[in-house]
């Protein structure tokens, strides 16, 4: 089970998930969390760029260290992290964040938040998981290549008409790794999806919609159907139920990002 989280504080790191890394080869055990003011390189999934620019967003990892679990149940964990944010920005701020499966939280269309899990594997087993979560909170604008896909917690509050009191990062960032401790826990009695399902698929981004699968060499139409126990994605092609893995996937709304 997960309890006794440490927080510690870096003004500039290169990346919340490499510090953590460095510090689980060292020997350190679960509950480290590393957040950093901005990154020098910050990482996305599949080897993309993740931007966090000082003072405006939250770059925040945790190291997780499970005994005996299945290298299969590792993908999943970024699902629960998902929930975890998902819960955290609507209990602070009442902003009702969808969950772009795998790994981001959409807000009016444009993403507020994105996920990295990685691991390393020792003897055959894995050694360590860390989850690395980043959040756009006082951002008022983007570079010109994400502006059409991203938001921030200020801009999304300015739109509600709630005026932007988001407080202090670190509350959000106390708020997240409360909340995944919530999730985590249910998650791990049983390395699955089983205890959370539900509640995911309430807070799924395009559940019972058109969606665009975008793999390396092909991308073709489905419908988002759900998840499985697993956290993969279910949707059907021509009739047909087919299961979405995580990995150098994206799935994309018809129309756009979402
Ligand atoms: P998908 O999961 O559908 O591929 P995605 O295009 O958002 O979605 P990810 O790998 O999840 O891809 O996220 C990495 C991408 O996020 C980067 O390539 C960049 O386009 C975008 N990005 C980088 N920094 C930010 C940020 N602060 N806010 C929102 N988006 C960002
Ligand atoms: C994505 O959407 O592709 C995932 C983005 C993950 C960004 C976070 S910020 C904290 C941690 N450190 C990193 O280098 N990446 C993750």
């Amino acid at each position: 089970m997960l309890d006794n989280i440490r927080l510690e504080y870096y003004d500039s790191v290169d990346s919340t998930n490499d510090r953590i890394k460095e510090r689980a080869r060292a020997g350190e055990k679960q509950g480290l969390v590393i957040s950093a003011g901005t990154q020098t390189a910050g990482k996305g999934r599949i080897g993309r760029k993740w931007e966090s620019p000082k003072h405006d967003s939250i770059a925040t990892s945790m190291l997780l260290t499970p005994a005996d679990i299945s290298l299969d149940a590792i993908p999943t964990i970024t699902v629960v992290a998902a929930m975890a944010v998902r819960d955290a920005i609507y209990r602070l701020y009442g902003l009702d964040g969808k969950i772009k499966w795998p790994n981001d939280i959409v807000l009016d269309g444009k993403k507020i938040c994105g996920i990295l899990t990685e691991m390393e594997m020792r003897e055959g087993s894995v050694w360590y998981v860390v989850v690395g979560i980043g959040v756009n909170v006082h951002n008022k604008s983007f570079d010109e290549e994400i502006a059409f896909k991203a938001t921030s917690v200020d801009l999304e509050l300015i739109k509600a008409g709630c005026g932007t009191e988001t407080g202090h990062r670190n509350e959000l960032t106390q708020a997240i790794w409360e909340s995944f401790k919530k999730y985590y826990n249910i998650f791990i009695t049983t390395q699955d999806m089983s205890g959370l399902k539900e509640e995911y698929e309430r807070n799924l981004a395009n559940l019972g919609e058109r969606v665009r699968i975008e793999a390396q060499e092909n991308s073709y139409e489905a419908i988002a159907k759900g998840i499985n126990v697993k956290g993969e994605l279910l949707v059907e092609v021509e009739g047909k139920e087919q299961i979405i893995r995580t990995g150098e996937v994206s799935v994309r709304g018809i129309y756009g990002y979402v």
